[in-house]
């Protein structure tokens, strides 16, 4: 079983070709053949708590699909929001019918709360997948990732195609002011609380970065050059290890899931780590741990042999229940982490690799993602392994984003109304 736990070296090497490939994804020349893309945002500036108004925010990407109202007033923020089921047929089928649907949740959620009639209402969209950003309001989704694969929307501008089918229904009036991924809404929503949040990570369904870059290092921004100069860069180092990069750490496991999932190939870095897989990792190794005679004499139920059966969630169940067990008998949970490392490690080494490049003593982090919120010891083991690999002299905190995908999209259209607003005055 010595194949699932890696050296600290192998880590450092994990660390190494993550920062070159982070810079191929910035430059100009290289960021064609590059995995990991580092999209430019077009979100310039954080908050400085004197945003305000009424926003609507769509969420799409994560474990739910949501419309949300967000009033901003400073500091105090009001948010009421409504879950609306994707099935899987909508997952897979037509493009257009995905966005048909979204549109009627819109207005079926402005009826509820008598938004219909009252004038145009600003929107911030939350759509967690890699997109080419060609303004704040415009960008070009590149790939389906978690599970998501409606024909006719890949290559195409995401915003347009919103537009496209509010204008088919014709009884709401919104206007989508601002583009952005979770891990955006995730900085953002932790900025305005904390300005010196500079990282903001995702650690759900699938797994992501993005942090705030200085725009001397971004060779492919084609905005302009204006203060302030950084932009937040949307890494997506999901697909981190595509080109085989890091292929010496992968297991049997790993590549088992790759090979059964729906984009070979594609995404093996989140493929290790994020809720979408991690209980299918869990599965496979059971078995593997059982047919070796290490546990349960041997037996593998039919349960346990049916792919994806084993759910994420129960890793958090189980832990909870251990915790529960130990702390009854006082003894020490921490003896047990070394157990977990291997599942959790790939998050710290990249969480480093950032930090490590932005180089300032102290950082916020700002994280979401139902698995990092529902594990009982996430946390403190990603605080614990990240101060480890990072250089010398460098601090930094893990603060958990509140509801990021909702807040950080009205921040980020409440951001460029305050300075569309300045820059006219
Ligand atoms: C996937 C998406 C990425 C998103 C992440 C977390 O990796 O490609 O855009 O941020 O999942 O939801």
């Amino acid at each position: 079983m010595d194949e699932y736990i890696h050296d600290d070296d192998s880590y450092r090497r994990v660390q190494a070709l993550l920062l070159e490939e982070m810079e191929r994804g910035l430059g100009k020349e290289t960021v064609a053949e590059a995995t990991v893309k580092m999209f430019p945002t077009y979100v310039r500036s954080l908050p400085d708590g004197s945003e305000r108004g009424n926003f609507l925010a769509l969420d799409l990407g994560g474990t739910n699909f949501r419309v949300l109202l967000i009033s901003l007033k400073g500091e105090k923020v009001n948010m009421q929001n409504k879950i609306y089921p994707i099935s899987q047929e909508l997952m897979a089928g037509a493009g257009e019918k995905l966005f048909d649907h979204i549109a009627g949740c819109i207005s079926n959620f402005m009826m509820d709360h008598q938004l219909v009639g009252v004038g145009r209402i600003p929107l911030g969209f939350t759509f967690s997948f890699p997109c080419r950003q060609e303004g704040l309001a415009v960008g070009r989704l590149v790939r389906w990732t978690k599970g998501f694969h409606c024909q006719g929307v890949e290559g195409e501008d995401v915003v347009r195609l919103l537009h496209e089918a509010i204008r088919r229904r014709s009884d709401i009036d919104v206007e989508c002011v601002a583009l952005l991924n979770d891990t955006v809404g995730c900085l953002m929503s932790c900025a305005f609380l904390d300005h010196s949040t500079e990282v903001g990570v995702i650690l759900g369904t699938g797994t992501n970065a993005c942090y705030m870059e200085r725009l001397n290092r971004v060779g492919t921004w084609d905005g302009d050059h204006g203060q302030p100069d950084q932009v937040i860069i949307n890494t997506e180092w999901g697909a981190f290890g595509d080109n085989g990069c890091i292929d010496f750490v992968f297991t049997d496991v790993d590549r088992a899931i790759d090979h059964d999932s729906l984009n070979p190939g594609k995404q093996l870095f989140e493929k290790m780590i994020s809720g979408m897989y991690l209980g299918e990792v869990v599965r496979r190794v059971l078995i593997k741990c059982i047919n070796a005679g290490l546990i349960l004499s041997g037996q593998v139920t039919e349960e346990l042999d049916t792919p994806s059966r084993f759910y994420t969630k129960y890793l958090s169940e189980i832990e909870k229940t251990i915790a529960r067990i130990m702390t009854a008998a006082t003894c020490s949970t921490s003896a047990l982490w070394s157990a977990r490392e291997p599942l959790i490690l790939p998050l710290p080494v990249s969480i480093a690799t950032l930090l490590n490049r932005i180089d300032k003593p102290s950082v916020t982090v700002a994280v979401d993602g139902s698995l990092y919120r529902f594990h009982p010891h996430f946390h403190n083991l990603m605080t614990q392994k990240t101060q480890e690999l990072l250089n010398p002299g460098l601090k930094f905190h893990l603060m958990l984003s509140e509801d990021g995908s909702g807040k950080g999209a009205a921040l980020v259209a409440a951001v460029s109304n305050r300075i569309a607003a300045a820059a006219e005055a």
